[in-house]
């Protein structure tokens, strides 16, 4: 079943040294969710920001929904820092955890939603028995590691397939893309069957964050015209 769209922006664009008030502006400027990129430079060769920044924003007042994007090894250990940290999404990559299935059901178990994020590479076979322990499907369309990529466009036709998989489930299950979303593309992402947008540059490097999320908006409403 698709959901409601929605914007994430990914803050791993945003300016850090004025995070609170980038994020604040982001949120007045339309956006619903706020995407948050761990990374531990050993998943992913990069390294950025863990749960103590989380809880950081919760205490500066972010009320919106932060959408938790682990790119780590191991997942579990970390999961439990997020819930206490004020997550409301937490994903991981299925690769990165010994154990799909109880990584899912701890995050569940602990109050937050849970979502699985599939790789380029990785083959959507990881939802087969598990998609009702899933309140997410996240579909990379780079390589996870660094933002600014172009978006691979293989990703376009995984995520007809994921929309094909959840439909048929009839479960209220969110189907994100993250990599390279720009308002030149994401028309076409919606028409794919993505539901949430994740767009860390394509918002953070512009002037005017209102403009470029209503732009974006306003491509995914005409994508369903056509
Ligand atoms: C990449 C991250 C993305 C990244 C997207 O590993 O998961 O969320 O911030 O950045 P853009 O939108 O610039 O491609
Ligand atoms: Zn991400």
């Amino acid at each position: 079943m698709k959901q409601n769209n929605v914007i994430a922006p990914s803050i791993l664009a945003a300016d850090f040294a004025r995070l609170g008030a980038e994020v604040e502006a982001v949120i007045s400027a339309g956006a619903q969710f706020i995407h948050f990129d761990v990374m531990d430079n050993h998943y992913v060769p990069n390294l950025t920001i863990g749960p103590l920044v989380c809880s950081a924003l919760r205490k500066h007042g972010v009320m919106a929904d932060i959408d938790v994007h682990l790119m780590v090894k191991p997942v579990d250990r970390l999961v439990g820092d997020f819930v206490e940290a004020g997550a409301t999404y937490i994903s991981f990559h299925p690769e990165a955890s010994e154990h799909v299935d109880r990584t899912l059901q701890l995050i569940r178990d602990s109050g937050c939603k849970s979502g699985l994020v599939f790789n380029p590479a990785t083959p959507l076979d990881y939802l087969d028995f598990v998609l009702d322990k899933v309140d997410m499907v996240l579909i990379m369309a780079v390589n996870p590691g660094y933002g600014g990529q172009s978006l691979i466009p293989g990703a376009l036709d995984k995520l007809r397939l994921a929309r094909a998989i959840i439909d048929r489930s009839t479960l209220p299950i969110r189907l994100e893309v993250d990599g390279g979303v720009k308002v030149s593309n994401i028309g076409e992402i919606a028409a794919a069957g993505a539901d949430t947008f994740v767009a860390g540059s394509a918002i953070f490097g512009t002037k005017d964050y209102a403009g470029t999320i209503s732009a974006m908006y306003a491509e995914i409403e005409n994508s369903r015209s056509v």
